[in-house]
């Protein structure tokens, strides 16, 4: 059987996370990151992790003053109730929990019908094959590769076969839908994910730690397009 030509894979996105940045200088920060494709915001809620961030009134300030289109990843309890909310202020991209909700599919279609992307995310123990069959249902599925709650730690490898799995799938069905992988992505993991099928970054540390966070942007993105995942079956 031919090659399904593959929109999805053709484009890299590189989403730096504000969770890394100076949140005193968001404007600041936001000018050293140009070149990203999104600006990556961790919403948390101090229940479903361990940690607490940002709310919508917050957010709804770095929408007002981002040139840069928000990708929202929202680690909160009770999205149905919060994550409408986020659409609604604008965010290009709002994306919750599998774990924290309860009709997902729901939610991710009031999410587009308030004009954002629909996106789901699962922690690393959780499994994806229940996606299988809804995934165009969502704009974005998010494998985790840390455990969520904070930046900087180390990428979890075994993680991998979960995003091999969904872009199988994915190529199989011949969807739109983005993989994404958040936690522990820089220079020295980029390859593998991008290797297992994942078409879009989150990296909050090695962007944001790095001198010159657009020349990192660069980097990674090169680093993504050489080892990505060339034919999907
Ligand atoms: C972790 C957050 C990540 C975090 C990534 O719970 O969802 O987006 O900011 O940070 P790094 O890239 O430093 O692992
Ligand atoms: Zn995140």
């Amino acid at each position: 059987m031919d090659a399904v030509p593959d929109v999805n894979a053709e484009q890299i996105r590189i989403n730096p996370s504000i969770l890394a940045a100076d949140f005193a200088n968001i404007q600041s920060e936001l000018a050293r990151i140009t070149t990203a494709d999104f600006v990556h915001v961790d919403v948390m809620d101090n229940h479903f992790v361990p940690n607490l961030t940002f709310g919508p009134q917050m957010v709804e300030r770095i929408q007002a003053t981002s040139p840069i289109p928000l990708d929202v990843h929202l680690m909160i309890d009770e999205p149905e109730r919060w994550a409408p909310g986020y659409a609604e202020l604008g965010a290009a991209s709002v994306t919750f929990h599998l774990e924290a909700a309860t009709e997902p599919v729901a939610l991710a279609r009031r999410l587009r019908a308030l004009g954002a992307r629909a996106g789901v995310a699962v922690k690393p123990g959780t499994p994806v094959e229940n996606l299988f069959d809804v995934l165009d249902e969502f704009d974005q599925i998010l494998v985790m590769t840390v455990e969520p709650g904070f930046g900087g730690q180390s990428f979890k490898h075994e993680t991998m076969p979960k995003v091999a799995a969904l872009a199988d799938e994915v190529a199989r069905r011949g969807s739109a839908v983005w993989l994404q992988v958040d936690g522990g992505v820089g220079i020295s993991t980029i390859e593998h994910a991008a290797r297992a099928g994942a078409d879009t970054f989150v990296a909050g540390s090695a962007v944001f730690g790095a001198d010159d966070p657009d020349a990192e942007i660069q980097v990674l993105r090169a680093l993504a397009e050489r080892h990505r995942r060339s034919a999907r079956r």
